[in-house]
């Protein structure tokens, strides 16, 4: 088949879907590959690397589209490009269908295959095509790494001659993919560690991580995981007993890190502006929550606020984008996972519509919209 590999959204994205190292392997096993001018620059990826790994460097996107049988992209690009595609190829990328539905609109107009990644059921088949859990765990590293670069002070606990440095205090706010790498980086880090979630299987993996474990324990968080593995929405008389318990504890910390996500909803208020005032000047908190609408009260998309009390709120966007050439190799080798899925066994693009992984991801075939997710 032949692949093409865009240069995604100039400037606001780093990441490249396809590394030297995967086009090789494509190569190798008889796909042709087009990659675009300069699409793995900002990931440390050079022409010159994929020139060597056998692929045609073209000039353009659009160019790179037009006879493609699949385009491998981060975003997806947008309805222009989809436009300029042949009928009946594919697209994968993170297509964002939930904010986005004017996308899968263009695909099916197009009557071009989108295939959202981040919708591929985290199934243990498909956990080597997880895209979420791949640029999750990065998120979750930057955050503290960043936290830690924008705190005024060291992490670990110092002894020396000129007198000792207490370890910085570092809580972890919602204990999924990002939240799970984000305690082992302030642990390896030395900083005294503690944790939070909602849901109770958490509990043994801060413990095992060697972090403390810190949750309004009722029967409610007995009940907070669902069939799927997520956080359910609590009620206001949890929310409440939570927002206590994080009151008097966040006061004594310097790093918090959040993570705390609802599947399809806002993302839960976990640190009011009340609770802000009582840290302590030169915390920091990192909300990696805030594209969707963030889980620190002030928290400002893409942008570090600092309060009245000196307390800095990072609200920066994408974090995957910012160690570019890891979450790159990372979501490559997911897609590289995927790739037998739309693979005839002579090598040409065909979708295998049985595979409940394709079923769970595609969004659009033969020109209409089939996700039951989007249909409203
Ligand atoms: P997520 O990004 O949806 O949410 C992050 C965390 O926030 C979750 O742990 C959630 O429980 C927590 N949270 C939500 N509301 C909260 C609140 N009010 N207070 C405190 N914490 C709150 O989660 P992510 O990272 O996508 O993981 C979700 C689940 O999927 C986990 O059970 C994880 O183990 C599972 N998973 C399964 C995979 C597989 O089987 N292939 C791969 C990756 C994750």
């Amino acid at each position: 088949m032949k692949i093409s590999v865009l240069k995604d959204a100039g400037g606001q994205e780093a990441r490249v879907a396809a590394t030297p190292e995967t086009v090789k392997g494509y190569v190798k096993t008889g796909h042709e590959v087009s990659v675009v001018k300069g699409a793995g620059a900002a990931a440390d990826f050079s022409d010159a690397d994929y020139k060597e790994a056998g692929a045609k460097i073209v000039a353009s996107n659009a160019a790179a589209v037009k006879a493609a049988d699949l385009v491998m992209s981060i975003t997806g690009g947008d309805a222009k490009l989809v436009a300029a595609m042949k009928t009946g190829a594919g697209i994968t990328g993170l297509l964002n269908p939930t904010d986005n539905p004017k996308y899968a609109a263009a695909c099916a107009e197009a009557g071009v295959t989108a295939y959202a990644l981040e919708y591929i059921p985290r199934i243990s088949r498909a956990q080597s095509m997880d895209v979420l859990s791949s640029q999750s765990n990065l998120a979750g590293y930057r955050a503290v790494v960043e936290g830690a670069g924008i705190y005024g002070r060291a992490m670990p606990m110092m002894m020396t001659a000129a007198g000792t440095i207490a370890p910085a205090k570092c809580f972890i706010m919602g204990v999924g993919v990002a939240g799970l790498q984000a305690i082992a980086t302030a642990r390896r880090l030395g900083a005294v560690t503690t944790a939070t979630d909602v849901r109770p299987a958490t509990k043994e993996q801060v413990a095992s991580l060697g972090a403390k474990f810190i949750a309004v324990e009722n029967d409610e968080f007995k009940e907070a995981e669902t069939a799927g593995g997520y956080a359910k929405q609590m009620s206001e008389e949890y929310q409440k007993l939570q927002a206590e318990l994080t009151a008097s504890h966040i006061a004594k910390q310097d790093i918090v890190v959040t993570t705390a996500l609802i599947p399809g909803r806002k993302a839960p208020v976990l640190v009011t502006k009340k609770m802000l005032d009582t840290m302590k000047p030169g915390s920091v908190l990192v909300d990696l929550a805030v594209e969707r609408g963030g889980n620190v009260e002030g928290a400002k998309p893409g942008e570090i606020v600092t309060t009245k009390n000196g307390v800095h709120i990072v609200g920066h966007l994408n974090w995957p984008s910012r160690m570019a050439s890891d979450s790159s190799n990372m979501f490559a080798k997911n897609l590289k996972a995927f790739l037998p899925l739309v693979t005839a066994e002579d090598g040409a693009y065909a979708p295998d519509w049985d595979d409940e992984i394709i079923q769970g991801c595609a969004l659009t075939r033969d020109g209409e919209i089939i996700h039951e997710r989007l249909k409203g």
